[in-house]
């Protein structure tokens, strides 16, 4: 027998549904509440809403689970690569030789922008946030691409987009970066995998010969896959409900490469070197820092620290700690932010503010310091988020389009002026 949730309201009982998924996390179905009581929710932030059913990742913040498709991110981080987590991410199994070579001749085939989308870099100043490039960037490939807003288009044709998006997005993030050093393009070369052709159309020049460095090109592909899906979050649900409009696929990726700017989100990657720097040319005293993150007084905080539903510690920044010693001893690069961070981390996780409020260091906290190794510059750290995040992003948007869920519109508790009379100007 089904169980069910009992709400008693102005004493009448009423009865909810509720529902239990494959890893049994359960919840109160509450979609017939409005209607059957008048009442409605309120949880600002969404601290405990599910706004979907979704069969793409499955988290458990208490036990530092991640899984894509039910394959732990400890394994894909091992031993997939990047372009592999995306099929599976977006296609729901890992591919077989066949698929993967397909679908990776069909990303190569499209890693060209159209010639007239230079332009539209040139325009920008040089001093232009890349987030803030790669976003309007993005959005403009729609009107190179106007038969993707039919939201009706057949599946072959809404794959298209999902290709062209995957191929377009590492030549648009270069040329962002690219556009800032008021350096030459480079073009994709279709010789190269995915994480190779990034980087050399970042770092190439027409004048040398480049060579693309193993030790690098793993461990972006590393980084690309801990960031490629986190379930519902602050981005991830601002592709869907755009996308619950209607709105073209290109535009719901603008709108997730928006939201993941923030600070409190994937921009923390940016804000954490930066914090660490400031610490660094501080004198870097560790503990003055953990001081200002614990005064509410002080809008300071420990950058990289704390998680909305991790509260034990975040898989990914155990891997990506692990593979920040590995490549910078690779590389032989001995950089004095490391040894902050591992200061920090450590005064941090044996304070009782911090202990207390379940924070650890998150995805970001560690990330940044593998990106300066690799020669990634702090402003695009966040933009390597993005790139990392889109096959998540698509396959989420996928997934809502083909459950054909409806527009997302949540309610509110209003709590402004009630009725009042129009005063004249010359009167107030
Ligand atoms: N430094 C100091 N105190 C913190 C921090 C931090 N990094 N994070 C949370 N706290 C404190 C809050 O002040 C609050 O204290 P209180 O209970 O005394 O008021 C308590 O911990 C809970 O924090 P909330 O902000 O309520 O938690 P929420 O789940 O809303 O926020 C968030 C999570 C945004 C990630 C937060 O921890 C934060 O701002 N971290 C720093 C930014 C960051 O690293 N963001 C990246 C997250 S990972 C990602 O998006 C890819």
């Amino acid at each position: 027998m089904s169980e069910i949730a009992k709400l008693e309201l102005e004493g009448t009982i009423y009865e909810f549904p509720i529902i239990e998924g494959t890893e049994n996390e359960k919840a109160i179905d509450i979609s017939k509440l409005r209607d059957t009581t008048g009442y409605v929710t309120l949880d600002t932030g969404y601290k405990n809403t599910g706004a979907t059913k979704s069969a793409i990742t499955f988290l458990d913040g208490e036990k530092g689970i991640l899984h894509y498709r039910g394959y732990s991110i400890e394994q894909l981080a091992e031993n997939a690569t990047f372009i592999e987590v995306a099929y599976l991410l977006i296609y729901g199994s890992l591919p077989t030789q066949l698929q993967l070579d397909t679908f990776t001749n069909n990303i190569t085939k499209h890693t060209l922008v159209h010639e007239d989308m230079k332009q539209f870099f040139e325009a920008y100043p040089a001093k232009a946030h890349p987030m803030g490039v790669l976003a309007s960037m993005t959005c403009s490939l729609s009107t190179f691409y106007p038969e993707s807003l039919d939201p009706n288009r057949s599946p072959e044709a809404k794959d298209l987009t999902m290709l062209r998006l995957l191929a377009k997005l590492p030549t648009l993030a270069a040329w962002s970066y690219k556009n800032a050093m008021r350096h030459p393009f480079m073009y994709p070369k279709n010789k190269y995998d995915y994480c190779s052709n990034f980087l050399h159309m970042m770092f190439a020049m027409p004048t040398e010969e480049y060579k693309v460095n193993p030790v690098v090109v793993k461990a972006l592909n590393k980084l690309l896959i801990l960031h490629a899906d986190h379930e519902q979050n602050c981005s991830t649900s601002t592709v869907r409900m755009v996308g619950s409009s209607q709105a073209n696929l290109y535009a719901c990726i603008a709108a997730g490469i928006s939201a993941l700017w923030g600070p409190l989100h994937g921009g923390a990657n940016q804000a954490v070197i930066e914090m660490l720097e400031q610490i660094h040319n501080d004198g870097g005293d560790v503990d003055k820092w953990v001081l200002k993150a614990k005064d509410k007084e002080d809008p300071f905080r420990l950058m990289g620290f704390g998680h909305r539903v991790y509260k034990n510690f975040d898989p990914r920044a155990t891997i990506i700690k692990k593979a920040c010693d590995d490549v910078l001893e690779q590389l032989g690069i001995n950089d004095p932010m490391l040894d902050i961070a591992k200061k920090l981390e450590k005064v941090a996780l044996e304070d009782e503010y911090f202990k207390s409020r379940n924070l650890y260091p998150n995805v970001d906290f560690y990330s940044g310091i593998i990106y300066r190794a690799l020669g990634i510059p702090t402003e695009m750290f966040t933009v390597m988020f993005a790139i990392g995040r889109l096959p998540g992003w698509i396959a989420q948007w996928k997934e809502m389009t083909e459950n054909n869920e409806p527009i997302g519109r949540p309610r509110q508790i209003y709590t402004g002026a009630t009725p009042r009379e129009y005063v004249d100007i010359a009167k107030r």
